[in-house]
């Protein structure tokens, strides 16, 4: 119940102002007290209720009751407190929680609010996007192939046949429970990103440029400088007379691209099942220029990566879809390298595992 309006013992100008100063003072009060939007509705209702409100009994008890030469006076008071009664219900609700209920919340709206880290390329996303445009550059396109990939693509087609020790070099994981499949049909997790050339091709007759990204998985114990999956580029130029000088042309611009204009290359003879001759790329040392260090084990020297020419044994499983690739009409190059190996040797990061352990400190340094 509302508490009940005083009777008006006199008119004159001096007893109004007391009787609405007090009335004014008791809805600034409990307008300082409202901590809800209950109590917001009580205030409303007690002040300003059609029929039992406060401004109603003022209105019906004072000013019914006034002397008509009072009645001019009373009336401008009466307005006023309505304004100002008004003025404190707009003021609750627009505001929301009153001072009071703000103050027993807990949060301290002043605080810094959360801040959230702005991404960044991966090192070995960020080292694996320049190499593609290194040779984006020369106009070779950019494919991927399947990292859950048959024998025949991963091994035969590249020229291992079954049961050749080239195969022991490249151990991995093989899906289980395939027995009644044959062997070149068994799934395995792709030792390299090579079988993804013969996909390539049997896709699309020469010429063919074109570099694969991709992971791959061995069966080898991690180390400082290995892990079973990793990353690799392959890639792939098939036309009339490529070739070895435009092997070592485009490695050498691509090495240069990536390292710096004043690494050399040189290339030594090696053995992959899939390119005849084939070599391996080693780079003058990027730690001494070559004068020999701890780095390049006192040589001068850094192998890189695997290279050579598309053996013809290749071009005859591609001639199967691809009657085009008869390796007496054209010939072609190929070449695949670590992701790792570059982004360590680019950055100075001597543990791989760095790359995998998600460690914000080691991340934040590439942004
Ligand atoms: N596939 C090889 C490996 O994983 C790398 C490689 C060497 C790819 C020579 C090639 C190549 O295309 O020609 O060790």
């Amino acid at each position: 119940m509302n508490e009940p309006i005083p009777t008006l013992e006199a008119f004159d100008e001096a007893s109004l102002d007391k009787a609405f100063a007090a009335l004014e003072k008791q809805a600034r009060e409990s307008a300082a007290a409202m901590d809800g939007p209950e109590a917001v509705e009580a205030f409303r209702l007690e002040w300003l209720g059609r029929k039992q409100g406060r401004l109603n009994d003022v209105s019906g008890l004072w000013l019914k009751a006034a002397p008509p030469e009072a009645k001019k006076l009373l009336g401008q008071r009466f307005n006023a407190l309505k304004a100002t009664v008004d003025g404190l219900l707009e003021q609750a609700l627009g505001a929301g929680p009153s001072d009071a209920a703000l103050a027993a919340e807990a949060i301290d709206i002043t605080l810094p609010g959360t801040q959230r880290l702005t991404g960044a390329e991966h090192p070995i996303t960020k080292t694996l996007n320049e190499i593609v445009s290194v040779f984006a550059g020369l106009g070779f396109s950019v494919g991927v192939g399947p990292e859950v990939e048959t024998d025949f693509y991963n091994f035969e087609s590249m020229n291992f046949p079954p049961g050749h020790p080239a195969r022991d070099t490249q151990d991995t994981l093989v899906i289980a429970n395939q027995e009644r499949r044959s062997l070149r049909d068994r799934l395995l997790l792709r030792t390299h990103t090579s079988p993804v050339q013969m996909r390539t091709m049997e896709q699309q007759p020469p010429p063919v440029r074109i570099v694969i990204p991709g992971k791959v998985h061995r069966n080898d114990a991690a180390d400082a400088t290995h892990s079973p999956i990793f990353h690799q580029v392959e890639g792939l130029c098939v036309d009339t007379n490529i070739t070895f000088s435009d092997l070592k042309g485009t490695l050498d611009h691509a090495m240069k691209a990536l390292f710096g204009s004043s690494v050399k290359t040189r290339f030594f003879p090696s053995f992959f099942p899939f390119t005849e001759p084939s070599a391996d790329v080693q780079i003058s040392c990027i730690f001494c220029g070559g004068k020999g260090c701890r780095k390049c084990k006192n040589s001068g020297w850094i192998e890189l990566l695997g290279c050579g020419m598309v053996d013809p044994a290749v071009f005859a499983f591609a001639a199967e879809k691809q009657p085009a690739y008869d390796p007496k009409k054209i010939s072609g190059f190929a070449f695949g390298m670590g992701v790792e190996r570059i982004a360590m040797m680019k950055y100075g990061v001597s543990e791989i595992g760095q790359f995998y352990a998600g460690d914000m400190r080691f991340l934040s340094q590439f942004v």
